[in-house]
């Protein structure tokens, strides 16, 4: 069966990196943006600008332009619906009321911190995790058409549920953003010599909050109570002895697990097991996904 087409609405640097990157692969790509300089730029890299969308329908517009993106659009009925934003679960309850099981969450987990089409590269998802939603009612079939976009464009696919994915980005997402404005803020206030003197560790620490402000203000509001946990449980880390707390984080980011190839049946349970394992989803076969899980041996 042909891969159905994909329409993208938000052709900024996720939206208008992935029409770029599934353009460059001769997939038929439309798009739309409010924005005519954005919309110019993605028909200059071979994306349809219309109004009128089908096949898989990818919004990839900031999170409080989520629940409006489609007004004004035509969107065909058969379409299945999919998102880019960087928290799942507001996204689900703002668009089930009115896609129902059409709609199925997505997060790449790549983008850097600039924005805007200037930012488009299509090769932004080679290698990256690309979360795809599986919820109680998501239905396999329309899972399957969002999953072989993320594999058309290089990304391997981690099946989660919009609250397990909003759990686990708080973590290594809004924390980290939150941490960078504290360690930049922190350093502004020791004045003019430190920041003169701020090099290689200071740069990689606060690298991240030179995102647009409405953009992290949006994801980790959106994300407001796995955020406080996750900000706690590194309140709890800083009051360990100090020798204790650098040796388990030096351990936690140098241990590098191997992989071990895996077949999964095209079933949700075993599919969310092999993303709670830390696993991924990188080839689709007749009944089942191949892909792989962390292996510590
Ligand atoms: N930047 C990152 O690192 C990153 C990573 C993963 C996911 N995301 C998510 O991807 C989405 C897009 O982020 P981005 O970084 O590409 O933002 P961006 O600002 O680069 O692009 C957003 C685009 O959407 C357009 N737009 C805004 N409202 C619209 C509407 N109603 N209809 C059509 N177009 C509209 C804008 O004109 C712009 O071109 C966000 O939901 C964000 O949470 C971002």
């Amino acid at each position: 069966m042909p891969a159905p087409p994909v329409a993208v609405v938000g052709l900024g640097q996720l939206g208008g990196s992935l029409a770029a990157a599934l353009a460059a692969a001769g997939r038929p790509v439309s798009g739309w943006d409010v924005d005519p300089a954005a919309r110019e730029a993605a028909a200059a890299r071979g994306v349809a600008i219309t109004r009128e969308l089908s096949g898989v329908v990818v919004l990839a517009v900031p999170l409080p332009a989520m629940a409006t993106a489609l007004d004004g659009l035509v969107v065909d009925p058969a379409a299945t619906v999919t998102d880019l934003g960087s928290v799942k679960r507001p996204v689900l309850e703002a668009l089930s009321p009115a896609l129902g099981s059409r709609f199925v969450g997505g997060h790449p987990m790549c983008g850097t911190e600039r924005s805007g089409h200037e930012a488009v590269d299509p090769e932004l998802f080679r290698g990256a995790r690309w979360a795809v939603c599986l919820e109680a009612g998501t239905e396999l079939p329309r899972w399957l058409r969002v999953a072989e976009v993320a594999l058309a464009v290089g990304a391997e696919v981690v099946p989660a549920t919009a609250a397990e994915h909003d759990d686990a980005v708080a973590a290594i997402s809004a924390v980290p953003h939150l941490l960078a404005a504290a360690l930049a803020a922190a350093a502004a206030d020791a004045g003019p010599l430190a920041l003169s003197l701020a090099a290689g560790s200071f740069g990689s620490g606060t690298r991240v909050i030179g995102s647009d402000p409405a953009f992290v203000t949006a994801m980790v509001e959106g994300n407001a109570a796995p955020t406080e946990q996750a900000l706690a449980r590194v309140r709890a880390q800083l009051d360990r002895p100090w020798p204790e707390l650098v040796a388990a984080g030096h351990a936690a980011v140098t241990r590098r697990p191997g992989r071990r190839a895996v077949r999964v049946p095209l079933e949700r349970s075993a599919l969310l097991a092999l993303g709670r394992s830390g696993g991924a989803v990188t080839r689709r076969l007749a009944a089942f996904v191949e892909g792989w899980v962390p292996d510590p041996a």
